[in-house]
């Protein structure tokens, strides 16, 4: 027989930037229940990519002096090395650039148009560039794009639109008998609500002002609208209207799109408007989940305040980055990032419950029993409460995932962890090595805590990828052992456990060093990025005293190299006359190491020390901005002696 099929994507994102740990959350949510749909024996396809056409990517690639494709390229290969660095297991990663991609988007377009969906007229409208949407003025906001607030501009042009009108009852019936359709339930009636009942215009699915995009195949002045564009691709990448595969047939209708609640609306109006036009099922479920946000503010590419999932990942390991994720912000509702949540948690119940919980264990059996448990089985008090709880956690974990409810999946877990860890205070073993007539009780203890480990171990294996063969390692548990299956059965592994000590898998971290560290990383790219030129008018006039607080002397560069990861850093070690010292400078866009190597510089030789991605500077290599985007160091004269005062 074959197996059972579950189809997941996460949105494909706009390659227009780096991807925040926003973009990170979805991606992370979808993996865990492709992971733990796969340990269940489901044929799984999991599949995530990157949506490159529009407007906005023009205009971004014209700004960086690029072609629109090279842009791109640049950008999804970082997206690509990020799902690797975050242990994503996608099964298919589609680009809308690919070929197959954009012909079946043109065959799909054509069959609309065929079929009489889409017809050609005149748009009048408001346009949002940055979120590439068109509105009317009733859904402004201030006059203001209701989605990101801000400023939307007029256009007018002969354009194609689909008859989005005619799908509003079938909209809502669909809704209606398939309840689980939309979720959560609150952002249902927001869609009825707030788009369907207030009246659904057709939708203008064609642009002519700029060239980004695919051409509509029956008049190529036409390019397809970025979102017909872009929600085909959970079609295309199955193969539907192409070659490049064909499991159409077997994974369609997709069992889950996940998405943010902003694009909540193109996935549960436009989108299966699409389907039900093509004559195609409609998605089993489309779940919004809600923000997360910094500091109360929506955390986006295109305002700047990111957090860059990269350096939280390589300071606290890709787990720990996936746990807060998924313990701390309950799917669906809007939540607060912060790193020192983040921290919190892997203190508390990564590196406290669970490392302590397994390190205990594992060197308890490696100072009583010389690391193998004899084979012992002596009941006694504590152990029925500890054995039915954790054999019962695999059902409520599977209620919680199936319904997407991470976080309180995680909880029933961390229950078992905390369940294990009071038995240990309860039982007491360091009392029972004393008596060498407990040794049995003793060496069931220990088995017993072995058993609830293999099946904490088992069961955070979707959301911890990297940690649950960590902890399997360390208390031998192989094949059966470690199945989906074998998560709510009690006594699976052999009653001699042979255990090795590993590392401990989340060491603690200094909560208060940490932040101020992490404040020097994220207040670095702000400086990189502006390098504020001195406003040439109104500069507060100083005294001389004040002047004089600023040390600058000469120095010459020795070495220099770039900042791995960064491609605004130099590290330079310059001589200042008594010693060699490194400083860190945003000017790799227009020098090379070898521009600099054996120059003369002022340098601010008071400055006080601080990191730039990790790297510390001591000073500052001063230059002249010669215009927004051109910056040219000031050198010295060669015959100028390093530590020379400059006044
Ligand atoms: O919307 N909190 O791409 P995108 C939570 N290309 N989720 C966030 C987030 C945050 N702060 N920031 C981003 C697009 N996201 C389209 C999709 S699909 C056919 C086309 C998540 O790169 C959120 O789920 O702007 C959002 O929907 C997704 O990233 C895609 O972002
Ligand atoms: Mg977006």
């Amino acid at each position: 027989m074959s197996k059972k099929t579950f189809y997941i994507t996460t949105p494909i994102y706009y390659p227009s930037g780096k991807l925040t740990i926003g973009n990170s959350y979805t991606t992370v949510a979808a993996d865990t229940i492709a992971r733990y749909k796969r340990m269940q024996g489901y044929d799984v396809m999991f599949l995530t990519g990157t949506d490159e056409h529009g407007q906005k990517i023009e205009k971004k690639a014209q700004q960086a002096g690029m072609s629109p494709q090279q842009y791109v390229d640049e950008i999804v290969e970082g997206i690509i090395d990020l799902w690797k660095l975050l242990d994503i297991s996608y099964d298919r990663f589609i680009r809308t650039t690919y070929d197959y991609h954009q012909k079946a988007v043109q065959k799909i377009f054509k069959k609309l148009y065929d079929n009489g969906d889409i017809y050609k007229g005149y748009y009048d409208g408001l346009y949002c560039t940055p979120c590439e949407a068109f509105w009317t003025e009733t859904q402004l906001i201030d006059s203001k794009c209701p989605d990101c607030g801000r400023e939307v501009t007029s256009a007018r042009e002969e354009a194609y639109f689909f008859r989005l009108s005619k799908y509003a009852d079938k909209l809502i019936k669909l809704y209606e008998d398939n309840p689980g359709f939309i979720e959560p339930q609150s952002r249902k009636n927001e869609m009825i609500n707030n788009f369907i009942k207030p009246g659904l215009e057709d939708l203008c699915v064609s642009r002519t002002s700029f060239k980004w995009g695919v051409p509509v195949s029956f008049d190529e002045k036409h390019v397809v609208y970025v979102w017909i564009d872009a929600l085909s691709n959970y079609i295309t990448a199955l193969g539907y209207e192409n070659e490049a595969y064909d499991d159409f047939e077997k994974y369609w209708p997709c069992d889950v799109h996940l998405v943010g609640k902003d694009i909540l609306r193109f996935h549960t109006i436009i989108w299966p408007a699409m389907l039900m036009s093509l004559g195609l099922p409609t998605p089993k479920k489309v779940f919004g989940h809600g923000w997360l946000l910094l500091d109360g503010d929506k955390m986006s590419k295109s305002k700047g305040n990111v957090v860059d999932p990269v350096i939280l990942s390589e300071r606290y390991s890709v787990d720990a980055v996936r746990y807060y994720l998924l313990r701390d912000i309950p799917f669906g509702a809007d939540s607060n990032f912060s790193n020192e949540g983040l921290i919190n948690r892997i203190n508390s119940d990564l590196a406290n419950d669970l490392g302590n919980l397994v390190s205990r264990t594992v060197a308890m059996i490696s100072k009583y029993f010389d690391g193998t448990l004899p084979d012992a089985s002596e009941s006694g008090e504590h152990d029925e409460e500890l054995i039915s709880l954790a054999v019962s956690v695999k059902e409520s974990v599977e209620a919680n995932l199936d319904s997407l409810q991470f976080s309180s999946a995680l909880a029933e877990i961390f229950r078992l962890v905390s369940r294990s860890n009071k038995y240990i205070d309860e039982t007491m073993p360091w009392v029972l090595a004393k008596d060498e007539s407990k040794k049995t009780r003793l060496a069931t203890v220990l088995y017993n805590l072995c058993e609830s480990i293999r099946i904490i171990s088992v069961l955070i294996a979707p959301f911890m990828p990297g940690t649950s063969p960590k902890i399997q390692e360390q208390i031998s548990a192989v094949g059966d052992a470690i199945t989906w299956e074998s998560a709510g059965k009690w006594g699976v592994l052999p009653r001699t456990v042979k255990v090795t000590s590993g590392s401990p898998l989340f060491p603690r971290i200094d909560v208060e060093k940490e932040l101020i560290e992490l404040q020097n990383q994220s207040e670095a790219p702000k400086q990189e990025e502006k390098p504020a030129p001195a406003p040439k008018d109104e500069v507060d006039q100083i005294s001389i005293d004040d002047f004089a607080k600023v040390s600058l002397i000469a120095a010459q560069v020795l070495e220099c190299e770039r900042v791995e990861k960064s491609d605004k850093l130099l590290r330079l070690i310059v001589d200042d006359g008594t010693s060699k010292r490194q400083v860190v400078s945003g000017i790799a866009k227009w020098y090379t190491p070898e521009d600099l190597v054996g120059k003369k510089i002022m340098l601010v030789s008071n400055l006080k020390p601080a990191k730039l991605r990790g790297v510390e500077s001591c000073g500052m290599i001063l230059s002249a901005d010669c215009s927004e985007d051109d910056v040219k160091v000031i050198f010295l004269d060669d015959s100028i002696p390093n530590g020379a005062k400059i006044r």
